[in-house]
């Protein structure tokens, strides 16, 4: 079945990245001059994705706006024969079709997840992205799970490997190999001590899930943090249905924490013919500055 929906939650506080997000949008913190979460949202449409759900809250605002058109700034672009800026405002208007969900209390990612419910058909596989989590691959990290849920059947965990120390970090994965790449799975673990952990498989914020999801999402309680965990539904998912987790190829960057907002930005620098070389110059000067 073809994924054409996505819901990428972007209602959650953002307290890693305070005093910005006292009045930013965390996703709209900019990698360099591009809003974060227009990573997300391009990863979306280049697998095929036509509709996304943000799962919003107050504030937040700014983020339909960006993917909105701006008809007074295309005034002044067109008037000041700003053409290519002016082509450019235009096209993150049509990368797809947005709408917004409220989440009127932020009760955890399982909540916002919930939220999507009348979104979603019985019966749907849709993609969840997390609107802090950026996969930079070659081809996009989300249709790499979709091309697993198309052969398999069922939800698609997206995985990555990480040293063993770090474990504790994240929810690992538990289960059996079915090709190289792809688990079949049987529970998540959230943050295990490395002696404890069943792999080095974490799974940072890509999956595609079946719509049997909402049923597990009603029926947990609340779990660590005292919020509704999507792990904990989608262990109860895995006692029930085909679940697996697949290893993606790509860079990851948690762009919701300073350090892995700052790598991305270096990673983008990299990537841009235009900054690459006024960055490793200037990296060059500021280590004899600094004594590095
Ligand atoms: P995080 O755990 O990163 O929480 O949520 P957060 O509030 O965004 O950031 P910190 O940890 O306080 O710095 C993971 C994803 O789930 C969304 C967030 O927006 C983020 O994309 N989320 C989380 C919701 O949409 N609603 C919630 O109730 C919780």
């Amino acid at each position: 079945m073809k994924i054409s929906k996505a819901v990428i939650p972007v209602a959650g506080k953002g307290t890693r990245f305070l005093p910005a997000t006292k009045c930013i949008p965390k996703e709209m913190i900019p990698l360099i001059n591009i809003p974060m979460i227009y990573y997300v949202v391009k990863e979306a449409k280049d697998a095929g994705i036509e509709t996304i759900a943000f799962i919003s809250s107050t504030g937040k605002e700014s983020i339909l706006d960006f993917f909105d058109r701006n008809l007074e700034l295309e005034k002044f672009l067109e008037d000041n024969k700003k053409v290519d800026l002016l082509k450019e405002v235009q096209e993150y208007a049509r990368m797809v079709d947005i709408i917004s969900i409220r989440q009127k209390e932020q009760l955890g990612l399982g909540h916002a997840v919930n939220e999507a419910r009348c979104f979603i058909s019985k019966g749907e596989e849709f993609a969840v992205l997390l609107g802090d989590d950026l996969v930079f691959a070659k081809r996009p990290c989300i249709a790499q799970l979709a091309d697993v849920a198309a052969k398999q059947g069922g939800s698609v965990i997206g995985v990555m490997e990480v040293p063993k120390q770090e474990t504790c970090k994240y929810g690992i994965v538990e289960g059996d190999f079915i090709d190289d790449k792809t688990l079949r799975m049987k529970k998540m673990v959230e943050k295990p001590a490395p002696e404890i952990a069943p792999s080095n498989l974490a799974t940072p914020g890509r999956y595609i899930l079946d719509s049997k999801i909402f049923g597990a999402l009603k029926e947990i309680p609340k779990g660590a943090g005292g919020e509704y965990q999507l792990t904990d539904a989608i262990n109860l998912l895995c006692q029930k249905e085909k679940v697996f987790a697949h290893i993606f190829e790509g860079r990851r960057f948690d762009t919701g924490n300073p350090s892995g907002y700052l790598k991305a930005v270096i990673n983008l620098a990299l990537q841009s013919e235009e900054l690459k070389n006024d960055f490793i110059n200037d990296f060059e000067e500021a280590k004899k500055y600094y004594e590095l």
